[in-house]
């Protein structure tokens, strides 16, 4: 997830994308630049590492006439290949520097493309998937059937490429235009009297024009000053659905909601798809990987250390990993971990969660587990941060900035993750066959789509939210992968709404729990699949029964079709049927929402919570 913007129109084009990046920082921060189509028959291109301001900086010291010009492009980086550095930071170049290239997204076969290149003697000057384009389209445009047409250039170059992807790119020889393609990632075209935009989001034109047009996917714009022309990757036109953006500025930026926690619920199945792409190629392939085969056939042991969040990632991991591999998993609040001595050795694999790669309790056990010898695997949703860098291997969640201090969419890209090792292990340690690690890949890829559909129950909990939120209290049950569920559910009311929340697993409820119960408290449960664990299915309604007989309001979250709660249930939502493991993955959705909804009701501030950081650097 980066934030692009490309202008050509009639105002300085720098200001208008420096203002267009501000506005979608939050898309990332890693870094920022910017390429100007400058009139004078070059591109005048500047790159930092860090904020934005960091660019400006550069900018208001360097030299403003080459940035002078009515046309350019501009780019903040949330890294996904390739360290968070200046010679990371887009835009990339052929070697010629008339070719500049912004990109978003994961390009998956660019190991192939690269080797391409440089077989061709291309020199490459980063550690991006990116910049392949570049030295791509310089290719295509110098010779061969899309010689002399850019877009047509673009089109070609698209269609090798696999993965997701916004590309902008502007050519030296093209003062008057600029080409854009999209597949999967995100891109909007904003047409104005004599100007034209593109961008991941209208939140970056929105105060230059309100007329839309949202491309398709495999598709190519060209722009020009108040006109544009799309095509598909083939070169054919296409028609396309102009709209109307009717938000104001700061709801544009939080993609029309009223606040970033929304839409990054809403972002989730993009998370996931994200996560997942180019994980699978003919058996699971991990990222950053320093461990070999071998090493994680000897695992014997493996502990899962995190904090908060992460760490109800971290429970959800020990049933699959359990279950798939058949090697025991203990879970491991980091904060706690080292201060106990844990026994760990050269097979232990000590898997370190952390969304943002800083939090200084989870940075800590690592390290103690590094001196013990054991071996480090993180995952991470933030490309060279200090977790991942002091770790054996890593495994990236592709989630995107987070800008709500509430984990969302990294804890669902968390599980999916974690999986993926569990997957890794099962494959090196042979206890699974590869047809069933193909399938369980297959079953996890389906989920972006499960979530997708499961959004849908957003305004019922909304009006769910309105009801409970003068309750005094509010429980959360479940068993098996419903459990850190629960935990997952309290955690997020506690921190949003200031309510006291607690998840319990529903077998303790007769240890101690139901005295709790009291006429009108509100009960979360979150029911296993009826036909996946009939026996526990079963043992859930009879606890729910129980407390319903004391007066508890129950809110049952089940699988769509579940007949045999519905009964007992005083509100039901509804989610669609997934495999067992997968559950928590649309189970959590309703949740999330009223966590935050009943933060709202109750007028508080859903993205920045009392008391909280989005990143905790102190033990
Ligand atoms: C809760 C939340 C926190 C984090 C925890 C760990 O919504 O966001 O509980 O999960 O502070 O943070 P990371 O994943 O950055 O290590």
């Amino acid at each position: 997830m980066c934030g692009i913007v490309g202008y050509l129109g009639h105002r300085p084009a720098l200001d208008v994308v420096l203002q267009g990046l501000r506005r979608l920082e939050y898309r990332g921060y890693d870094s920022a630049g910017v390429a100007l189509l400058n009139g004078s028959g070059s591109l005048a291109v500047e790159r930092s590492a860090g904020a934005l301001s960091n660019l400006e900086q550069r900018l208001s010291t360097g030299d403003r006439e080459r940035f002078g010009g009515t046309g350019g492009m501009g780019h903040t980086r949330w890294a996904t290949h390739g360290a968070p550095t200046d010679r990371n930071a887009h835009p990339h170049r052929d070697a010629s520097g008339r070719v500049a290239v912004v990109h978003n997204g994961i390009i998956e076969n660019f190991a192939a493309l690269r080797a391409e290149l440089e077989s061709d003697g291309v020199e490459l000057g980063s550690d991006t998937d990116s910049e392949i384009v570049a030295h791509l389209v310089a290719r295509a445009y110098s010779e061969g059937r899309t010689a002399g047409d850019l877009p047509a250039t673009l089109g070609e170059v698209a269609s090798r490429l696999s993965g997701a992807f916004t590309l902008v790119v502007t050519h030296a020889d093209e003062p008057d235009l600029i080409v854009a393609a999209r597949r999967s990632s995100p891109l909007v075209v904003g047409v104005g009297e004599e100007e034209t935009f593109v961008a991941s989001d209208v939140a970056a034109f929105i105060e230059h024009t309100r007329d839309a047009v949202e491309l398709g996917q495999d598709q190519v714009v060209a722009i020009g000053r108040g006109h544009y022309r799309v095509t598909d990757f083939a070169g054919t036109e296409v028609a396309v659905k102009p709209f109307t953006v009717d938000w104001d500025l700061s709801a544009a930026e939080k993609g029309g909601h009223d606040y970033f926690m929304l839409k990054e619920i809403e972002e989730q199945p993009e998370a996931l798809a994200n996560t997942l792409r180019g994980h699978f190629s003919g058996g699971v392939v991990l990222d950053e990987q320093r461990l070999s085969e071998q090493d994680l056939r000897d695992v014997n042991k493996v502990f899962v250390v995190a904090c908060g969040t992460a760490y109800h990632a971290g429970l959800l991991a020990k049933y699959a990993i359990e279950h798939w591999c058949r090697v025991p998993v203990e879970v491991e609040l980091a904060s706690e971990f080292r201060y106990r001595d844990p026994v760990l050795g050269r097979d232990t694999l000590v898997v370190a969660i952390s969304q943002s790669g800083e939090t200084a309790d989870t940075l800590e056990a690592v390290r103690h587990a590094r001196t013990q010898h054991a071996r480090v695997l993180a995952i991470s949703n933030t490309n060279g941060s200090q977790i991942p860098r002091e770790s054996d291997a890593v495994l990236y969640t592709h989630a995107g900035p987070e800008i709500g201090v509430a984990a969302t969419k990294t804890f669902l890209a968390q599980i999916a993750a974690s999986y993926l090792v569990g997957l890794a292990l099962a494959q090196a340690r042979g206890t699974k066959y590869p047809d069933e690690i193909e399938h369980d890949f297959g079953e996890l890829e389906a989920m972006p789509e499960a979530v997708r559909s499961t959004l849908s129950v957003v305004e019922q909990t909304r009006g769910l939210a309105e009801r409970l939120c003068s309750a005094k209290a509010v429980l959360f049950l479940g068993r098996h992968v419903g459990y850190p569920v629960a935990l997952e559910g309290a955690l997020k009311l506690k921190e949003l709404a200031y309510m006291h929340a607690e998840g319990f697993a529903a077998g303790e409820l007769k240890h101690g729990p139901i005295a709790l119960i009291e006429n009108d408290l509100p009960v979360v449960v979150t029911m296993p699949s009826l036909k996946g664990h009939p026996q526990l299915h079963a043992k859930l309604v009879s606890n729910i029964r129980e407390i319903q007989a004391r007066g508890a309001h129950t809110v049952v979250i089940t699988e769509e079709g579940d007949d045999a709660v519905r009964p007992f249930a005083d509100e039901l939502i509804e989610v669609p049927v997934v495999p067992t493991l997968l559950q928590p993955l649309v189970t959590t959705v309703p949740l999330q929402v009223l966590a935050a909804e009943v933060a709202r009701n109750r007028g508080f501030d859903v993205d920045k919570p009392r008391n909280l950081a989005k990143s905790v650097t102190v033990e």
